[in-house]
């Protein structure tokens, strides 16, 4: 027997803003879904549906859903530790196996860790963090950080303000200033006839100039996802994170990676870093670091970085009450630890990532359908009005929202990110059977939505 949820979810309507959410809406219409479990790779809804979770909720639940050896670490540091503040020059075993983990798994050899609870606040933590180096390096105003266009940072006044979102900035009055975006290397949407190589040497232009343009001494850092995700899931052309580090090392400005989504296997490495072959000063982490059974998230600092912060002798006036918590930090090192006992990366480069690389491309030639782009298991399809002009749906019809819902009618979510892209990033733990699957209903939704949109 289902049980009844009608009182219940009409509280959650009455009492509960949520996020990306219009508020009046919540309040006038029914959710459109009510979850309440979830196992593996699925969610299960209020009447029993299970739906194939195809973006692993945010691009976080990476292991899936309901395991019970994270369930049981998670258990057993709260029944121990749960909770220590790390404050004031206190430490718990928890958190100390975690950074010694993370130094041994991050790129460029990483050695110091801050910990915080979510992707925003790593980021904001990165800004202080740059700031802090200047002026530690005796150059206080380097403080300006280049972002780019659509690109996705967090909701913190000064992440909202680096996400190049203006969606996100009109709410708020934001950006805040010493924040400004170059343009993304987007080559669908700007329609170039250059070849990747060029490409990412034009794009790559884009930072030069704007670090001349402020200034170089005005200048603390880049900041960058290695694949934009949320915005329109951008794949830089081959080269641009080298062209990008050059002129950094160039002109002495930090490189902040922002492996939120990226990091954690997503790429098929530990961090897409790894795969793109670039080496930032300070990688951001959340999401995949506990596949969302914990809140938490790292700064990660290269030795350069690392060290001039680590030899000053001054306090870090900086922190959150629930930094490096114990409990968060055993679900870190069993999330870790699995991804290493079941080899996923090695499972994921040779299994799920070519399967669904090789299922995606194959709808290429559908009507819909302008380019199949992605970075590892992050995948996108690039919906299209005009295959040959590239010309994107009139916004208002939200081409991809229309196979977002096909999709979840035949029973999986997909993320319809808006300028007609529909995202997948399934759970690194998903089965051949269920990447065919999820393929074989992302193909009906396209057809379904096609016939939809044909008779609009
Ligand atoms: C690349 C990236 N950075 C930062 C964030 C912000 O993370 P959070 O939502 O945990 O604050 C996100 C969230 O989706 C993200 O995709």
């Amino acid at each position: 027997m289902t049980q009844d949820f009608s009182a219940i979810k009409a509280a959650d309507r009455k009492h509960h803003i949520h996020p990306f959410s219009f508020p009046k809406i919540v309040k006038d219409r029914p959710l459109k879904r009510f979850i309440t479990s979830a196992e593996g790779i699925y969610q299960i809804d209020e009447n029993g549906h299970r739906i194939l979770d195809g973006i692993s909720g945010m691009g976080c639940v990476n292991l899936g859903y309901g395991r019970k050896d994270i369930v049981q670490a998670m258990s057993s540091a709260a029944q121990s530790l749960s909770y220590h503040a790390s404050f004031w020059e206190c430490g718990n075993a928890y958190s100390a196996k975690l950074v010694e983990k993370l130094a041994e798994i991050t790129p460029n050899n990483m050695q110091h860790f801050f910990f915080a609870n979510s992707g925003s606040e790593a980021n904001d933590t990165a800004v202080k963090m740059v700031r802090w180096f200047w002026k530690l390096q005796g150059k206080p105003t380097k403080k300006h950080i280049i972002g780019r266009e659509h690109s996705y940072h967090g909701m913190n006044m000064m992440t909202a303000s680096l996400t190049g979102l203006e969606v996100c900035h009109q709410q708020f009055d934001l950006p805040m200033e010493g924040v400004s975006h170059i343009p993304a290397p987007w080559s669908w949407a700007a329609g170039t006839s250059l070849d990747d190589v060029a490409f990412s040497k034009q794009c790559a232009q884009h930072l030069e100039d704007e670090i001349l343009r402020l200034g170089p001494d005005n200048v603390g850092a880049f900041i960058g996802e290695p694949m934009q995700v949320t915005g329109f899931c951008i794949v830089a052309p081959v080269n641009y994170w080298q062209e990008i580090q050059a002129i950094c090392k160039k002109y002495d400005v930090l490189l902040i990676a922002d492996e939120v989504v990226t990091g954690f296997g997503r790429s098929g490495c530990w961090f897409a870093q790894d795969y793109l072959q670039y080496e930032a000063d300070i990688t951001v982490m959340a999401k995949g670091l506990t596949s969302a059974y914990f809140p938490m998230s790292v700064v990660a600092l290269n030795k350069r970085v690392g060290q001039a912060i680590s030899d000053d002798s001054g306090e870090f006036y900086h922190g959150y009450t629930c930094t490096g918590h114990p409990v968060g930090a055993a679900v870190a090192m069993k999330n870790i630890e699995i991804i290493e006992d079941e080899n996923i990366l090695q499972r994921n480069r040779e299994g799920l990532i070519p399967q669904l690389t090789h299922r995606l491309n194959a709808l290429a030639d559908h009507p819909l359908v302008g380019e199949v782009r992605g970075l590892g298991s992050l995948l996108c399809l690039q919906l299209t009005a005009d295959k040959t002009t590239r010309a994107f749906f009139p916004e208002a019809m939200e081409a991809d929202a229309i196979v977002a819902q096909h999709a979840l009618r035949h029973g999986a979510i997909v993320r319809n990110f808006g300028a007609d892209t529909i995202g997948l990033a399934p759970p690194l733990v998903s089965t051949e059977t269920e990447i065919d699957l999820l393929a074989d209903i992302v193909e009906k939704a396209l057809d379904d939505a096609q016939g939809q949109i044909n008779a609009m």
